[in-house]
């Protein structure tokens, strides 16, 4: 069974996905273990616990540099000996220190199809507002596995989404977490606990069940 440490920084409908699909018994040999909030009153934090999962407040405002705060982080993580790391709208870039020592167990949602729409200050809500200002016809959500570079990991899973012409980024960020945000992010979970994921270069190769 692999301990599972959701970092959450706002509402947590991500995080909720995630609950949902455990409680329905479909994130196979994994279980959530730990909610890590960067924003104390973040409503993750509620969701964890109806659910009666730990949790734990890291605010990077409370650290001098990104490397402490990524120390503070791991040994939590090492208490609860946990083997992936999923972040779930998680607002604070980790230092590259901490991704090359959980290479390959940071599984990452973005809402675009990278890569579009990503990188640096391509977060939350601004990531549809370019969309929309782009006016492209499709979007969608990537899940995918964080390295070094910002949103430039391997990719795990891609869902694409139409985008409707009186479209609001909210309205748009709704229909991305539906249609493919909240489907693909168990899965992919469910897939790395179940140990169905392999990764060779930028390639994710997926096994499917016997
Ligand atoms: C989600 O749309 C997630 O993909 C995005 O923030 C939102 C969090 O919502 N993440 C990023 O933009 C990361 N670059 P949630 O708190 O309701 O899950």
């Amino acid at each position: 069974m692999i301990n599972i440490a959701v970092l959450v920084s706002g509402g947590g409908t991500n995080l909720q996905a995630l609950i949902d699909a455990q409680q329905a018994g479909k994130i196979e040999n994994g279980r959530i273990a730990l909610v890590v909030s960067s924003n104390p009153n973040a409503y993750a934090l509620e969701r964890a616990a109806k659910a009666d999962i730990p949790t734990a407040v890291l605010r990077r405002k409370d650290f001098g540099t990104a490397d402490s705060y990524a120390g503070a982080l791991d040994t939590l993580l090492r208490e609860k000996g946990i083997g992936l790391i999923v972040l779930a709208g998680f607002m604070t870039v980790l230092p590259d220190s901490f991704c090359r020592l959980y290479e390959n167990r940071i599984i990452n949602v973005h809402p675009s199809l990278i890569p579009s729409f990503c990188g640096e200050g391509y977060y939350g809500l601004r990531v549809h507002e370019a969309a929309l200002a782009k006016g492209v016809k499709v979007t969608g959500a990537t899940v995918h596995f964080v390295s070094e570079v910002v949103d430039g990991g391997a990719i795990i899973a891609q869902k694409a989404v139409e985008v409707e012409e009186d479209d609001t980024p909210e309205v748009l960020q709704r229909r991305v977490m539906e249609q493919a945000e909240w489907i693909l992010l168990p899965q992919a979970v469910s897939d790395f606990c179940a140990g169905r994921l392999t990764v060779r270069g930028a390639w994710v190769a997926r096994k499917e069940k016997e």
